[in-house]
């Protein structure tokens, strides 16, 4: 049998002064693997490929078409109960990220699908989480004892270590919402602790949408009793207040470039983001809007609660409809486009702002080249 070649130790050089540039020699590859006898490696041999000269997401652009996801999500009702699964969840699986189960970045994503009458077991854990409602009537969610009533493109945050269970009343129809989790980031950190309530399901111990009516006033906050834990006491957020806000903004507003009519939802007590890990933002795109392409660190889930159009990301179009999912990862070129002259188009968005601004790691690009926008490759 011919011997086998040595494995190749310099592939990632680079002829770039201040970058690694070690040709591998016979004495170099013994070296190599004399060092990997004590598990240790020279960094020159891998230096190039960790730190790379910019941000290179393992995830890929992706559009998750309602259309395509609603029947195999309906049809999960049937195979298996919501107690047997624990949660009864579709999960979003970016092909570039499927060791980690991530929907783009260290983001987890996933469409959730209940019966009226149904409620899932309390359970607590490090992820921080939120759900987006898509369709359906009665639901509703109750954490560390509140209850918060829920209806299409309503928003209610779970966050890390809060007891909390999803439910529709006997009386709904059967509901499908969007969970967003830090999941995969919290694995990442190797800081994940998952407990389910000793009792099953918790008590409601205050006024049903009390946060709503104690926290959801513009500009104003209890004047007593102390707010400190890091998350919003707001938890859910409506539809339409935020769409309202959308519309008195746009009117004193040229928007962003980038994004349109933007608004970040908010911790009322910090002004901060709704969890230390999971920002959220409503965006509208007038009609007839095209924003400009820019790129920033962070990973992004957007679904479409309204109208239709179309974003360019890393150069390819991705047409979304109502109810659509896309994903846009870590510095990667995206611009957004509403296709109808007459109506609004409203994106909602969740991303790991929070940590890349908590972390010092945030930064943002504009697209230099051809007016600002990415040319399409269909
Ligand atoms: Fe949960
Ligand atoms: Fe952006």
């Amino acid at each position: 049998m011919a011997p086998t070649a040595p494995k190749r130790r310099d592939e990632y050089r680079e002829d770039v002064a201040g970058r690694a540039n070690v040709a591998d020699t016979p004495e170099l590859l013994t070296y190599y693997d004399d060092l990997e006898r004590y598990e240790a490696g020279a960094l020159w041999t891998v230096a190039n490929k960790i730190e790379p000269w910019q941000p290179r997401s393992g995830s890929v652009p992706v559009l998750w078409r309602y259309a395509d996801l609603r029947e195999p999500v309906m049809r999960s009702l049937d195979l298996v109960t919501a107690e047997k699964a624990g949660r009864r969840v579709i999960y979003l699986n970016n092909p570039g990220r499927r060791d980690v189960s991530a929907a783009v970045g260290w983001l987890y994503s996933g469409l959730q699908v209940m019966n009226p009458g149904e409620v899932a077991s309390s359970h607590a854990h490090s992820a921080s989480a939120l759900r987006f409602i898509m369709e359906g009537e009665g639901a509703y969610t109750v954490v560390d004892g509140h209850k918060m009533t829920l209806g299409a493109n309503d928003f209610v945050l779970t966050p890390n270590g809060t007891w909390h269970e999803h439910g529709v009343e006997a009386t709904g129809t059967a509901c499908i919402w969007q969970d967003g989790l830090d999941i995969p980031l919290v694995n990442a950190l190797e800081a994940n602790f998952y407990v389910v309530h000793p009792d099953l399901q918790q008590a409601v111990g205050h006024p049903v949408d009390d946060v709503r009516s104690a926290y959801g006033n513009p500009g104003l906050v209890p004047s007593t009793g102390t707010w400190s834990k890091p998350y919003s006491p707001l938890l859910k957020y409506e539809w339409a207040p935020t769409y309202e806000a959308l519309n008195r903004y746009a009117k004193v507003t040229d928007g962003s470039p980038f994004d349109g009519v933007m608004m970040n939802y908010i911790n009322p007590v910090s002004g901060g983001p709704v969890m230390q890990t999971i920002g959220a933002a409503m965006q509208m795109l007038r009609p007839g809007e095209r924003t400009k392409a820019h790129r920033h660190t962070g990973s992004f889930i957007y679904q479409c609660c309204k109208g239709s159009g179309y974003s360019i990301i890393d150069g390819r179009r991705f047409d979304w409809r109502e109810r659509d999912i896309f994903c846009v990862p870590s510095w990667t070129w995206h611009e957004h486009v509403n296709l109808s002259d007459r109506d609004d188009a409203c994106l909602f968005t969740f991303n790991d702002l929070p940590v890349m601004q908590a972390l010092g790691l945030y930064r943002e690009e504009a697209f230099g080249d051809n007016g600002g926008y990415q040319h399409a490759a269909g």
